[in-house]
């Protein structure tokens, strides 16, 4: 077994778009574990908006990440030493363990996957993080009922698609926002949206009034920014909104 960590970390803190001047890479021994530890050997690192946020060093639902740290991301990896009670060599395991090759572990914040049901890349999407916010988010918070009509920006995305489809399937016509022509062909022809809003090259406001004739009930909100703001010229008396992220703040801030 090689003996080297391949290994991303932060270097400095990002004004706007991270550059290569944002990271470190490093090469570093892998440590050997003592009781109550696992080595995880990384196979699949997820790249998600929020890491944008770890980046900043302020206040938020998680501590940022600090300079010289390797970079928090979710990941699914193999168990292939272990000296804590609860896991195995041989387990997969998922969890936050970083942009590296191999990961040391208390076994906080992880948990087993099975890669006979599902590819293991899976439990990085439709049956991760991804696949909980959109399915959570729009069935607890967004409450659709069939008939409805329910819109969701970033409709193209990890979290959209999936809302789209569970949408589809509690019986409402799903409209999706998204950018470019490609990404709102693959909506309707692949996953079964009834309509799009290609918000790069149409009004979105115009367009909301000629595919949503009825108004809008749910709305699934991954942009936040104008986005938000055009649709809500269009919501029902008894909508309901679903918070989820504001992507625009992050690829296109305020000055
Ligand atoms: N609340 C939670 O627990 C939670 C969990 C997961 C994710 N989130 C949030 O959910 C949102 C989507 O996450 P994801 O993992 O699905 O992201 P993703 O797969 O990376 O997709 C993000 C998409 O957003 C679109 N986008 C980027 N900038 C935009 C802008 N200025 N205006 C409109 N669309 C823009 C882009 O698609 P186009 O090419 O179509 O522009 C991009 O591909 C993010 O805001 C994220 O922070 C929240």
């Amino acid at each position: 077994m090689t003996t080297i960590n391949k290994q991303w970390r932060l270097k400095a803190r990002p004004v706007g778009e991270p550059s290569a001047e944002t990271w470190d890479y490093t090469e570093t021994e892998i440590p050997t574990i003592i009781d109550g530890q696992l080595l995880i050997k990384v196979e699949y690192i997820s790249i998600d908006p929020a890491m944008r946020g770890w980046l900043n060093d302020a206040k938020s639902y998680i501590a940022p990440v600090q300079i010289g740290e390797v970079m928090r991301a979710g990941t699914v990896g193999e168990v292939i030493e272990s000296k804590h009670e609860k896991f195995a060599v041989g387990d997969y395991v998922a969890g936050h363990d970083g942009v590296q090759s191999y990961a040391v572990s208390d076994g906080t914040g992880l948990h087993k996957v099975d890669p006979s049901l599902a590819p293991l890349s899976y439990y990085l999407g439709v049956l991760g993080m991804p696949g909980m916010t959109g399915y959570f988010g729009l069935l607890k918070t967004g409450q659709p009922k069939a008939g409805e009509t329910v819109v969701v920006s970033g409709a193209a995305g990890a979290v959209g698609s999936l809302v789209g489809q569970i949408a589809k399937i509690k019986g409402c016509r799903v409209v999706g926002i998204a950018g470019g022509a490609e990404k709102c062909k693959f909506l309707v022809d692949e996953l079964g949206f009834d309509a799009t809003i290609d918000y790069k090259n149409e009004d979105v406001k115009k367009a909301l009034k000629k595919t949503c004739p009825d108004g809008v009930d749910v709305y699934f909100d991954n942009v936040g920014g104008d986005i938000l703001n055009d649709v809500l010229t269009q919501i029902n008396l008894h909508a309901r909104i679903v918070i989820c992220g504001a992507i625009s703040n992050i690829t296109t801030p305020q000055q």
